[in-house]
């Protein structure tokens, strides 16, 4: 392939994977994963997180993979944080615990699978009103478990949340009152912040939006609750908020495979994830890829054509169309590599990852986690 895989860089290695002998016949597009670059990536966060003495739970809708989470929990990992509850039960059939879910969940059938899912390994899950812990309550009795829960709280995203202090403590004694419910501690997540340009003001900004939270845990231990458990950052702010001596569980997710956002977000972290594309059409300075926003996750913008440099011009359903600069060219048919604008919402459009080690394929990765109703 040209490229000496000893000293390649991240993205060559992606190049290398994407014309893997094995993958030749593969129709695009397609995911492939550089394991070596994931593995990587899995090790520095754990690493970083040992050194500032905070709990890591890697979130997994980043890969929606019970094989990425397995790995996450040998490298030392508290517990992976879920965004559903299908996530929660791929990694309950897997035996993959603890199990922390980041989402306000009510509905009914939701609830009883996350409670099927608890009487298989321990689960957290986020609550942030009295109705809601009363219909998660009732989920748990019915399937005779305990359900660990913490309270979220809406540090400026204006989601999910309990509004301030004085709320927080009014739901805890709510909970507290439920059986079926244990109150283990507090999440806050400060989505409106992660994507901040400025490092130093992203870091600012979401010390002092989580002021507040930590405030909660603190009243809440002095007035009796054990509550152990603070959560929320992520992979932008894992350096800021996740460094606090509070944080018991780091609920970063797109540090394990990247994208194109997140690298000028948390450049210490590698892309190890990419589409791998057909040339439909270059003509000219036009060029034109067999896939759009039904197999790429476009809410953050645009996908980037690793080589050669190229302008994205407009992504429709099933075709992405870029401006190659001067003097570049590429095959009609050729095999190209790109790196989604939006690891997260691209990796729930495709039922497999195709995982390479130095440009061979190693492992195929399914995204078992998904809503298995898609
Ligand atoms: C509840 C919650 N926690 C944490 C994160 C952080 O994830 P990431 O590290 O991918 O930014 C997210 C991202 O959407 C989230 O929704």
């Amino acid at each position: 392939v040209g490229i000496d895989l000893a000293t390649a860089t991240r993205t060559e290695r992606l190049l290398a994977a994407a014309r893997a002998p094995k993958l030749a016949e593969l129709p695009t597009p397609f995911l492939a994963v550089d394991l070596d670059t994931l593995e990587s990536n899995l090790a520095r966060m754990q690493a970083i997180c040992d050194a500032a003495g905070t709990g890591l739970a890697p979130h997994m809708k980043s890969h929606k993979c019970t094989a990425i989470a397995r790995r996450q929990l040998a490298a030392g990992a508290a517990a992976i944080t879920c965004a559903t509850t299908d996530e929660a039960a791929a990694l309950a059939r897997a035996g993959l615990g603890p199990v922390l879910l980041a989402s306000v969940v009510t509905n009914p059938a939701r609830l009883r699978r996350l409670a099927e899912a608890a009487a298989a390994v321990p689960v957290v899950a986020a609550v942030d009103s009295a109705e809601g812990a009363a219909l998660m309550a009732s989920a748990a009795r019915e399937r005779g478990v305990t359900l660990e829960t913490v309270i979220e709280c809406d540090i400026g995203m204006g989601r999910n949340g309990v509004a301030d202090v004085d709320e927080g403590l009014r739901l805890a004694e709510e909970i507290e009152a439920l059986d079926g419910l244990r109150l283990s501690g507090v999440m806050a997540y400060e989505g409106h912040l992660v994507d901040i340009a400025d490092a130093v003001e992203r870091r600012l900004r979401s010390l002092a939006a989580t002021e507040w939270a930590v405030e909660l845990l603190r009243r809440l231990r002095d007035a009796g609750f054990e509550a152990p458990i603070f959560t929320g950052s992520s992979t932008a702010t894992h350096d800021s908020t996740g460094a606090l001596p509070e944080m018991t569980h780091l609920q970063a997710g797109t540090y394990a495979l990247m994208d194109a956002t997140y690298r000028r977000l948390a450049p210490r972290f590698e892309p190890a994830l990419a589409i791998v594309a057909t040339v439909l059409t270059c003509k000219g300075d036009r060029l034109v890829l067999d896939f759009g926003v039904k197999r790429s996750g476009s809410d953050w913008g645009a996908p980037v054509l690793v080589s050669p440099a190229a302008k994205h011009l407009y992504t429709a359903e099933e075709h992405v169309v870029f401006r190659l600069e001067p003097g570049t060219t590429l095959a009609v048919g050729e095999r190209v590599v790109v790196l989604p604008a939006h690891g997260c919402t691209t990796v729930n459009l495709y039922s497999r990852l195709y995982g390479c080690r130095a440009g061979e394929l190693d492992e195929v990765l399914e995204t078992d986690g998904r809503d298995p109703l898609l």
